[in-house]
């Protein structure tokens, strides 16, 4: 385990020269921190599914260095995904398109699509630019775990691991991409991310939401992802929190119980924006507490707070799944 300041420029060497040969590489970017692989080597990219202990199922997105790059890769860009690129690049957006052949199999899990992203963080940019080649790489948590948005998090996930990690400070948004694909050139979303289905809605026109039949396109949409290990559970509001055994992860209600020592509140002004930059780092400190149960309080669900929410709800679904 090492992290390295990733705006040295020896950092980004040696993190590109590992990454050459094939080795692992956690990195920074403005969403959370990725466990990113050469996404043309095959091997590599394998090792990212054995560390993270993630199905073979679960497909991996691309990043890439400069916009151009989108037409290396996809076999076609609708005039949606190019015009979402041109908006929102480098940024929190990736566009599912059809691959090509240069995207290996164990990239996409065998799906004839490819998701992309190009970062906007300057270590992730500088670091894919330097490789010349795409990073693939999903968020540097052991799989179904809450993503990582700073450098100790990745340290702490992977402690028993040698793991280069770069540190660029934390993650300005803290809450994963949106995801996008293109179906009869409409839009679908199908993960809410940091970047709002409202900002998407005033690019492009209405959009699809993802189907809600159950059925599951990519595992990234089980019901149970992004999950602390201890249970948690949704509440209306926290006020009366009393319980030393739980914590509580506020929105922006302060508590009014001196007793109660795990709370963590997002925004205490209520700033969705502010709430979601706090949101995983407070839920892993909370989940590190000796509780035996996590309660968070609603968030209101617009912009970024759509994307807590949904994260909120698969987090309390993986208990009842347990307990069912
Ligand atoms: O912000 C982010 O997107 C971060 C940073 C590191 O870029 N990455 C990230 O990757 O969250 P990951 O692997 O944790 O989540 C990507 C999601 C997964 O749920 C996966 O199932 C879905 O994207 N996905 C990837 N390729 C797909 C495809 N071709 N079709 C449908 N879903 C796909
Ligand atoms: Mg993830």
């Amino acid at each position: 385990m090492e992290i390295l300041d990733g705006y040295l420029p020896a950092s980004i060497q040696r993190a590109a020269d590992l990454l050459t040969r094939g080795e692992l590489v956690a990195f920074p970017t403005e969403t959370v921190y990725g466990l990113g692989a050469d996404a043309l080597n095959s091997l590599a990219v394998a090792g990212i599914f054995e560390l993270k202990k993630r199905p073979h199922f679960d497909p991996l997105i691309i990043h890439i260095g400069e916009k151009e790059w989108l037409r290396r890769y996809a076999r076609s860009v609708p005039p949606k995904a190019a015009e979402l690129a041109s908006r929102f690049w480098p940024g929190p957006l990736t566009l599912i398109l059809e691959k090509n052949d240069l995207i290996p199999d164990i990239v996409t899990s065998g799906l004839p699509t490819v998701g992309i992203r190009m970062p906007a963080h300057p270590v992730a940019l500088e670091l894919i630019r330097r490789l010349d080649r795409p990073i693939a790489a999903p968020s540097a948590n052991p799989f179904g775990y809450m993503s990582p948005t700073r450098a100790a998090h990745v340290a702490a996930m992977f402690k028993d691991t040698p793991l280069l990690i770069l540190d660029g400070g934390d993650s300005a948004f803290g809450i994963e991409s949106s995801i996008v694909s293109f179906p009869s050139d409409s839009v679908r979303l199908h993960r809410h991310g940091a970047l709002t289905a409202e900002d998407l809605t005033c690019a492009v026109g209405p959009l699809m939401e993802k189907k809600n039949d159950g059925s599951c396109e990519s595992p990234g949409e089980l019901p149970y992802h992004y999950a602390p290990h201890k249970p948690l559970v949704i509440v209306e509001s926290i006020g009366e929190a009393k319980n030393p055994r739980s914590s509580y992860l506020s929105f922006k209600e302060l508590s009014r119980n001196p007793e109660v020592r795990h709370i963590r509140t997002l925004s205490p002004k209520g700033d969705l924006r502010e709430a979601a930059a706090n949101f995983f780092s407070f839920l892993i400190e909370l989940d590190r507490e000796d509780v035996d149960v996590i309660y968070a309080e609603k968030i209101p669900e617009s912009g970024l707070g759509r994307a807590m929410m949904e994260r909120l709800h698969k987090a309390s679904r993986k208990y009842l799944y347990i307990t069912r």
